[in-house]
């Protein structure tokens, strides 16, 4: 039995990778004051149709459902978020910093950092005109960032502004509704054979030589992005992020400042991408609410590599990871007769918090002590012939330490073991 290409297990060491990210996306968002919301899996194809643009559409894992009606796995988040706002706007104060992690579903070639399935972390905020919220959502990606470990060597956002290209092409008095088309082509300027482009370019009447003027030079066209950069130097963030025109992004509905995150050495795909969308609720509610929108998506896929191939954020996680074993606490019972004891101890302690773990059949005491080495626990407590004392056994160090049975919660309260969240 095959998986499918694109898509994952999680095997236990998988799920504890994951959960670290998860886990630092979630916490990340809660210090700026973002709350959680979600949404289905499954929405109707009509959703992305509307306005994301051809290029997620022709990602799509659609299908008929058996009502006839057509659907499709949620490839982003985005166009859900924004029909949810719109059902229950007037609910919620604005400026509304929601987040969420959805897994998402694209049909996608498979390549280093791009599967069919991904989790997206995605914030956003809805209701806030003013570039204080791109910054403020610049500096969460960063910071969402950091908590894996990364600096300034280790990535950059690369910021740009979409109305700074449509102000050039209003310059050429190229038609705005040909821009879509235009930003498209700026999209894959990196990424395609310099020819391609040109013919492209052409169709407009533009040259790659002119368009690479502009990007070497987009002059006054940027104030926003000034206002934007003294928000973020004020933050003390000036090393983590650059102006680089060539930034558009591929989905259809961004208006005004997007942004692409990078791994310095360049040699994955975007880790995170976002801007405004200051129409999009407009559009999709028939325009019955109009708010101002913004936010971004990281993958977890491309954060993933990243972390492998960055030593100090690797060394991170595995920390991270060692601090959450199966279990903190194993029993050894060496004499069957107080196996009942231990089965109160086990209930006790897993009662306070602690992660409790015994053999569940009589077995030798050697093999339990295979096992609790095995399931990562810090201290054994063995039930044997010094009753009525248990032997304590630190296994990392070796020290073992007779104490009374009635004293084991106390004891194992001055080893001061912690008890993680997650
Ligand atoms: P996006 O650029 O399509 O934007 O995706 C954002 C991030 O999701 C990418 O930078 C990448 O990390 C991850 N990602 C996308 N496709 C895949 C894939 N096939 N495999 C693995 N990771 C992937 C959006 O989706 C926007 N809706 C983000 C947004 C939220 N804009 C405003 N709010």
């Amino acid at each position: 039995m095959q998986l499918l290409p694109g898509f994952r297990d999680f095997f236990p060491e998988d799920c504890a990778r994951r959960n670290y990210i998860l886990a630092h996306w979630r916490e990340v968002c809660r210090r700026y004051g973002f709350v959680e919301y979600d949404g289905p899996v499954l929405e109707t194809e009509e959703l992305y149709r509307k306005k994301s643009g051809d290029e997620i559409v022709k990602q799509l894992f659609n299908f008929c459902d058996k009502g006839e009606r057509a659907v499709a796995m949620r490839p982003e988040m985005t166009p859900t978020l924004a029909r949810m706002v719109a059902t229950r706007e007037r609910d919620f104060k604005k400026p509304m910093k929601w987040f969420s992690m959805p897994q998402c579903f694209r049909y996608e070639k498979q390549q280093r950092g791009r599967l069919r399935e991904f989790y997206q972390l995605n914030c956003d905020i809805i209701g806030e005109p003013s570039v204080a919220a791109d910054a403020e959502m610049i500096a969460l990606v960063i910071d969402v960032l950091r908590s894996f470990g990364f600096t300034e060597n280790d990535f950059v956002v690369r910021v740009s502004d979409r109305d700074a290209w449509l102000a050039f092409l209003a310059a050429k008095n190229i038609d705005v509704p040909r821009g879509q088309e235009f930003l498209q082509i700026v999209d894959k300027l990196e990424r395609e054979a310099p020819e391609a482009v040109e013919a492209k370019l052409k169709s407009f009447g533009l040259t790659l030589d002119e368009v690479r003027a502009f990007i070497a030079n987009p002059g006054e066209h940027l104030e926003k992005f000034n206002e934007l950069s003294a928000e973020l130097n004020a933050r003390g963030l000036n090393a983590f992020y650059q102006l680089d025109p060539t930034i558009v992004r591929g989905l259809a509905y961004y208006t005004g400042i997007v942004f692409e995150v990078f791994d310095r050495s360049k040699k994955l795909r975007a880790l995170a991408g976002g801007g405004r969308y200051d129409n999009l609720l407009r559009d999709m509610s028939d325009g019955k609410v109009s708010l101002h929108a913004l936010g971004f998506g990281m993958g977890d896929v491309v954060l993933g590599e990243l972390i492998n191939d960055t030593p100090h954020a690797l060394e991170k996680m595995q920390h991270w990871i060692e601090q959450r074993p199966a279990a903190q606490v194993y029993l050894v019972i060496a004499k069957e007769e107080r196996r009942s004891t231990a089965l109160a101890d086990a209930q006790r302690l897993r009662e306070l918090g602690f992660r409790v773990d015994f053999s569940l059949t009589p077995s030798k005491v050697g093999k339990q002590f295979q096992a609790a080495e095995q399931s990562g626990a810090r201290v054994t407590i063995l039930y044997g012939d010094e009753w009525p004392n248990v032997k304590f056994k630190t296994l990392a160090t070796r020290d073992e330490f007779l104490a009374a049975h009635d004293s084991l919660i106390a004891k194992l309260d001055e080893l001061k073991l912690t008890i993680e969240e997650f």
